[in-house]
């Protein structure tokens, strides 16, 4: 009795749910490939000398309660304002001030799609990169929203991510993937395959042009005090690269990076600021290893499982050559797409919270590790 009921047991709490996984395994046409050799690789150099691993200690918390996912954060230095999109649709405006329970949060414009990037105009307009919508240009009085581009080449956008503001006006930006939209952005890390690209919007010619395509997830973009090159991150990747924009030539920034790069700032003092949205966690290690595993947890997230884990997200804060200086994060930290130093602050946007994340560096600075 005892037997029988127990291989009853095994047969529908193992076999079943064993047989129904081969069978939607083989159904699905989720044809995930191998990673370029080069995606696996850690490297001891990217580890920066100094360290703050509890970043969560010193922070402080801005707009709580207002702020729905705040991920690009762009500072507005003469009227003191951060900019911000959220996943409502609103970009944010929020004061600054040396006490954050003084900040006011404003619903400034709402594109109606999810903005991301954030950049200033030399006019004085705010360029958005809207995941849904394209590039977006609004007037500086919030009145109007264009919209400036939302292809290349003939191949629409479906994820634009980040974007910067050359001082001779060109706008570049980045497309993560023009295959998934930004609720299935997991897919496109999962299968495996580059749907990104580089892109620059020059608004005297209105022409889009494609700078370097085949990135995997392109995602945040700065440029180089001397306005030589653009520096960009491909998540899946954990490296950025520099784009000579005369040469029209790709060489590597920084690579096997200690989580996976978001968005990148230049702070005008010698640095660039890199968003960690989270470390390489043991199961994105064996995912990235195996491609049959990535089309498990992507028949798992097809069903609302979320196997992925994301975790220990931080700021990595990088030279002009990509050499690194100082990495802030915390283990129970996750989702950080964005650091922006002003002042002597580290504000960090996310991907989860209600609201923005900033640190004393002063108080609470980086230290060689013993
Ligand atoms: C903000 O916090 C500071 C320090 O905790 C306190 O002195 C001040 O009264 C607070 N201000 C407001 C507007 O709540
Ligand atoms: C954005 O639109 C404004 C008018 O609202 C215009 O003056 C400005 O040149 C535009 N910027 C770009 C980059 O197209």
């Amino acid at each position: 009795m005892l037997v029988f009921f127990s291989t009853r047991f095994l047969f529908f709490s193992i076999f079943v749910p064993f047989l129904i996984s081969i069978v939607l395994y083989q159904l699905d046409s989720f044809d995930p490939v191998p990673f370029p050799a080069d995606s696996l690789i850690s490297s001891a150099s990217s580890i920066p000398p100094l360290i703050n691993d509890r970043f969560l200690t010193g922070a402080e918390f801005i707009g709580v309660g207002f702020l729905n996912s705040p991920e690009d954060i762009a500072y507005h230095k003469d009227s003191n304002l951060i900019y911000t999109g959220c996943v409502d649709g609103w970009v944010k405006r929020v004061s600054i001030h040396d006490s954050v329970n003084e900040s006011v949060v404003e619903d400034w414009v709402n594109t109606g799609g999810r903005p991301l990037g954030i950049a200033f105009g030399l006019h004085g307009e705010v360029i958005v990169a809207d995941a849904n919508k394209g590039l977006l240009n609004i007037s500086d009085d919030g009145k109007k929203t264009e919209l400036l581009t939302d292809e290349a080449e003939g191949v629409g956008f479906k994820l634009t991510d980040a974007v910067v503001v050359a001082d001779n006006g060109v706008l570049y930006f980045t497309d993560a993937t023009y295959k998934y939209n930004i609720h299935q952005f997991i897919f496109d890390f999962l299968e495996g395959k580059p749907h990104g690209r580089l892109m620059s919007f020059d608004p005297t010619t209105r022409v889009t042009r494609v700078l370097v395509k085949d990135l995997y997830f392109a995602n945040g973009v700065s440029l180089s005090p001397d306005q030589t090159h653009l520096v960009f991150c491909e998540t899946i990747m954990r490296r950025c690269s520099k784009y000579y924009i005369n040469e029209e030539r790709v060489e590597v920034f920084i690579q096997g990076l200690p989580g996976y790069p978001d968005n990148i700032r230049y702070d005008g003092d010698g640095h660039y600021w890199i968003a960690l949205i989270s470390e390489v966690t043991t199961p994105w290690k064996l995912a990235m290893k195996y491609p049959f595993l990535r089309k498990l947890i992507y028949i798992a997230a097809k069903y609302g499982v979320e196997l992925l884990f994301i975790k220990n997200a931080g700021v990595m804060q990088v030279d002009l050559n990509g050499k690194p200086i100082a990495l802030y994060h915390d283990h129970p930290f996750s989702h950080i797409t964005s650091g922006v130093k002003i002042g002597n602050h580290l504000y960090c946007g996310n991907l989860l919270h209600s609201y923005i994340t900033r640190l004393d560096l002063l108080k609470y600075p980086a230290q060689k590790k013993l």
